[in-house]
């Protein structure tokens, strides 16, 4: 038989492991409570730090200190295989895919009799007008940078040292082949 008092003994055990499993309860959630984000969701990356994540802008060097140390005889080979698929070098040569590229420099941009340019190279003779070496420096080294929708279907010479060769050899194709940039 239990008497009253042991009752009250094992109810005050039951009662006090019960308050101890919820003291637990609130304890350990008020430690581990878990941030709320106040909207719902992943938290992305935020368009400022897209922005300042972007490549800096490449220095250009300036075209007349790479024809300073740019070799003509070398550019002829060099322009040979990279250009010569579809352009002409020769005096009185006319059109293969691209226009002929005797007398280019100083030539006014899309002239070549005859030739269908691309809109994008017409919109660049408005501005640019004539193919300076500075003009010829920026289509080489990348022909859709400089004329977005240009038909010419080459990538560019991103290497200074050969572009200047190429530019080089360029300036030798004419009768009297134009000044060099004083700087
Ligand atoms: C796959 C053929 C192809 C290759 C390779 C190519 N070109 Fe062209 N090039 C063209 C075409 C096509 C055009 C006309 C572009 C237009 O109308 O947008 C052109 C236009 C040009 C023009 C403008 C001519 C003008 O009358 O305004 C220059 C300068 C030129 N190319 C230089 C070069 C040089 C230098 C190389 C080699 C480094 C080269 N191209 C490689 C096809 C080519």
């Amino acid at each position: 038989m239990m008497d009253s008092f042991e009752f009250n003994k094992i109810a005050g055990a039951v009662l006090s492991v019960l308050l101890f499993v919820m003291g637990l309860g609130i304890f350990s959630s008020a430690i581990f409570h878990a941030q709320q984000p106040k909207t719902p969701g992943y938290d992305l990356p935020s368009a400022e730090v897209a922005a300042t994540a972007a490549p800096a802008a490449v220095a250009i060097v300036p075209v007349a200190q790479i024809l300073a140390s740019a070799d003509p005889a070398k550019g002829a080979g060099a322009t040979k295989a990279a250009c010569g698929a579809c352009h002409n070098f020769e005096q009185g040569s006319g059109s293969k895919a691209g226009p002929t590229l005797y007398g280019i420099v100083n030539r006014p941009i899309a002239s070549a009799a005859g030739f269908a340019y691309s809109s994008s190279l017409q919109e660049k003779a408005k501005t640019d007008k004539e193919w300076s070496f500075e003009a010829l420096n920026a289509f080489i080294l990348n022909p859709k940078g400089y004329a977005s929708n240009t038909k010419m279907a080459y990538g560019g010479e991103k290497n200074d040292g050969r572009r200047g060769d190429i530019l080089a050899y360029l300036r030798s194709l004419a009768s009297s082949p134009a000044p060099l940039p004083a700087k």
